[in-house]
């Protein structure tokens, strides 16, 4: 089942609210422009993980679009109403999804519609955690260096607009493939439609992980961050792009990483099989289960 908890400045803990029943005004501008912005964390035994980068990451993306939107502390207390009402509705589900969404409000009311969503993980979503992912590499139509030029693009804010996204895994699953990583019209590697791309060269036992860099205006992954800061620890070197299509194809092994799936294994791209690594992804999955 899914819980709605509407964060309410008159109910310090938010206001729960029946998912199976209308909630939003027709004319809210999340529903009519997709203008809002959202995170998706993951919780485990009613905990959620790295929440305070998802917290800091929904402020800033506040801040691109101009938007005032609750403080950290209202959050937080909706997020544990909406667990604390998971749990007894789920109870033997140890795994949720915490979704925090904010719009721009009803138009004409100049306030933010806020909630929290709490459901439970998909199936599907697990099982390519395991499985890993075909992936075809699409074209986002955006040169890499854009995100400097127009911040009106939004391009590092997580926002409501996801349909091009959205499209992209359509058109991925229509073509034989699982996911989709975007390249910039100067061919840089950019990021999968909700994840982050990581690869991985194993050369005489000198590990070294790579990420595109942020400049290129994709989304600050709170995944890779916190990842990259465990194989810092364990002696791995680490490396922020710019990557092209050819460092993928020749890594040791590619994944792509998200709050929700975690570390999915890329098995290959554009219909050319990829190297992997079991050892590798292990080692990785290891240090990824010690911040979920
Ligand atoms: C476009 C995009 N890039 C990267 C990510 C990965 O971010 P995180 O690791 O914080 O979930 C997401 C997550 O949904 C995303 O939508």
């Amino acid at each position: 089942m899914t819980v709605l908890v509407f964060l309410d400045p008159a109910h310090d803990d938010g206001t729960v609210a029946d998912a199976s029943r209308p909630q939003l005004m027709a004319t809210d501008l999340g529903a009519t422009r997709g203008d809002g912005i959202f995170e998706s964390m993951l919780a485990v035994g009613g905990t959620p993980r790295k929440e305070q980068a998802h917290l800091d990451r929904l402020a800033a993306s506040a801040a691109a679009l101009d938007l005032t939107v609750p403080g950290a502390g209202a959050w937080s207390r909706a997020i544990r109403t909406g667990l604390r009402e998971f749990a007894a509705a789920e109870p033997d589900r140890t795994h949720a999804v915490v979704k925090l969404i904010a719009t721009r409000g009803v138009e004409g009311a100049g306030s933010a519609t806020a909630w929290v969503q709490v459901s439970p993980v998909p199936a599907s979503t697990l099982a390519q955690r395991a499985t890993g992912l075909r992936v075809l590499f699409l074209e986002r139509g955006y040169d890499s260096t854009v995100a400097q030029r127009a911040p009106w693009l939004l391009m590092g804010a997580k926002t409501l607009s996801y349909a091009v996204n959205m499209a992209a895994v359509r058109y991925a699953r229509a073509h034989g493939a699982d996911d989709v990583i975007f390249t910039s019209s100067d061919g840089k590697v950019l990021e999968g439609p909700t994840s982050t791309v990581l690869l991985a060269y194993d050369r005489d036992g000198r590990k070294t992980l790579l990420t595109p860099q942020l400049e290129s205006g994709i989304l600050a992954g709170t995944s890779q961050s916190a990842l990259f800061a465990a194989a810092k620890e364990q002696g791995w070197e680490l490396g922020y792009g710019p990557l092209e299509p050819h460092h993928l194809l020749e890594a040791d092994a590619v994944w792509l990483i998200s709050s929700i799936r975690l570390l999915a294994p890329v098995l290959s791209l554009d219909g050319q099989d990829l190297r992997t690594s079991t050892a590798l992804t292990a080692e990785l999955a290891e240090l990824v289960d010690r911040f979920v």
